[in-house]
């Protein structure tokens, strides 16, 4: 018999290699000169690089010189905060949100760590920055403000745009973590008024291990990754060619591809979300009714855990993730359901549903289904005692 297809509704946390960029990056795999090098084969390998930097440039408004590849998001937004390593003493604090992804509030802590204050905002009940927060904590001392696009939990869009002109009145600097944002919605660093903007290949059906960052020219910058005098000395190794391959490729599409698939996307969500709450009424949804990325579905669930329903769903072929991160033996509820004032037991119960370009409305009637029949039977089984819960009552 027949695997049945797996339906992949976690398309935040990755997709999948769209097919064009499997060709292209199967066609770069013969350019396989250093950038570096002054002859044919170093040109070649340039000539892909720089073509694909002018690509990714020209689908956010930038131009080629004010971007730089990295080795992913993760690295894109740390080398932002570490450009601030020589900024003047009186002019070094940090002002970020509560509900950041780890790599920004891990470098935004390592920061702290070096004794450089640090604030974090808080959001309302649907994921947004309280901009007269920000207002009051900005000061001639901050430095660097960020704040992400687009939430990967709960898919929330915050007003960049205002927030970046607010830190520009008051002479700081403004970065946005725009991850989960660039190839779901149009993101323009102009129109922002972003100084730093970082953007990564595999949330886009782009490769893994590439991403982008926007440095406005002019702005302050010191490397990661000292080194060679690669992407103009700031950030050095040499460029990973197909992968950069690849992510041009990916901004190709979506650029013929996103507006459509939005729209599709939206109508997809709506229509689950409507189905959730016939079939399980007590459901809750969280982040913004209408701010919010088109694919992009948190719910919670009344008296069961997101990993039950996570693990359930998985063993139907159905793949969707939870907040909740295992750390030593424990699950913490999600800092941003926690954030946006979720109790722990509802922030526990909560599961995150990311639609993408390839979910079909059949996917939406399965996942349907199957949430209504497991949420009914784990719920039974967490009222039963923790013994019955998904850890075997290791979970607290
Ligand atoms: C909002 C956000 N920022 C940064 C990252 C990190 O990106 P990468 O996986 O490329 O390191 C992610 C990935 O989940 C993300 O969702």
């Amino acid at each position: 018999m027949d695997k049945p297809r797996a339906t992949y509704l976690d398309h935040n946390a990755t997709t999948p290699l769209h097919p064009e960029v499997k060709k292209a990056m199967t066609e770069a795999m013969e350019v396989f000169g250093n950038p570096s090098s002054y002859h044919e084969a170093g040109r070649q390998a340039r000539e892909l690089v720089e073509n694909s930097r002018r690509v990714i440039a020209d689908f956010i408004g930038a131009k080629p010189e004010e971007i730089i590849f990295t080795g992913s998001g993760s690295e894109a937004n740390n080398a932002v905060f570490n450009a601030l390593s020589n900024q003047p003493p009186a002019r070094r604090e940090i002002i970020t949100t509560s509900i950041e992804h780890p790599c920004v509030l891990r470098a935004a802590a390592h920061m702290a760590e070096s004794g450089v204050p640090v604030h974090y905002l808080d959001v309302d009940e649907t994921g947004k920055v309280y901009l007269d927060q920000l207002e009051s904590t900005l000061n001639d001392a901050t430095a660097l403000v960020s704040v992400m696009t687009a939430n990967n939990e709960i898919g929330t869009i915050q007003d960049v745009g205002r927030i970046a002109k607010m830190c520009h009145e008051r002479g700081s600097l403004f970065h946005t973590d725009a991850v989960q944002a660039v190839g779901k919605i149009p993101v323009n660093v102009n129109e922002i008024g972003a100084d730093y903007l970082s953007s990564s290949a595999h949330k886009l059906y782009g490769p893994k291990g590439i991403g982008a960052l926007y440095i406005r020219q002019g702005a302050p910058f010191e490397p990661l990754i000292q080194g060679g005098h690669q992407e103009r000395g700031r950030r050095a190794g040499t460029e990973n060619t197909i992968g950069i391959a690849g992510f041009a490729k990916a901004i190709e599409m979506r650029k013929a591809e996103m507006a459509e698939e939005a729209a599709h996307l939206a109508m997809l969500k709506l229509a689950l979300r409507q189905g959730i709450e016939r079939v399980i009424p007590e459901a809750t949804f969280n982040g913004h009714p209408t701010d919010s990325l088109p694919g992009t579905l948190n719910v919670s669930f009344a008296q069961t855990r997101g990993e039950a329903i996570q693990l359930a769903l998985d063993l139907e072929g159905i793949a969707v993730s939870t907040g909740s991160a295992c750390s030593s033996g424990s699950l913490d509820p999600s800092h941003v359901l926690v954030a946006i004032g979720l109790p722990a037991a509802q922030a526990l119960g909560s599961i995150r549903i990311n639609l993408g370009r390839t979910t079909t409305p059949a996917d939406i009637e399965q996942a349907l289904q199957a949430l209504a029949r497991i949420v009914t039977r784990t719920g039974r089984a967490a009222h039963a005692g923790p013994g019955d819960c998904c850890c075997g009552g290791q979970c607290g």
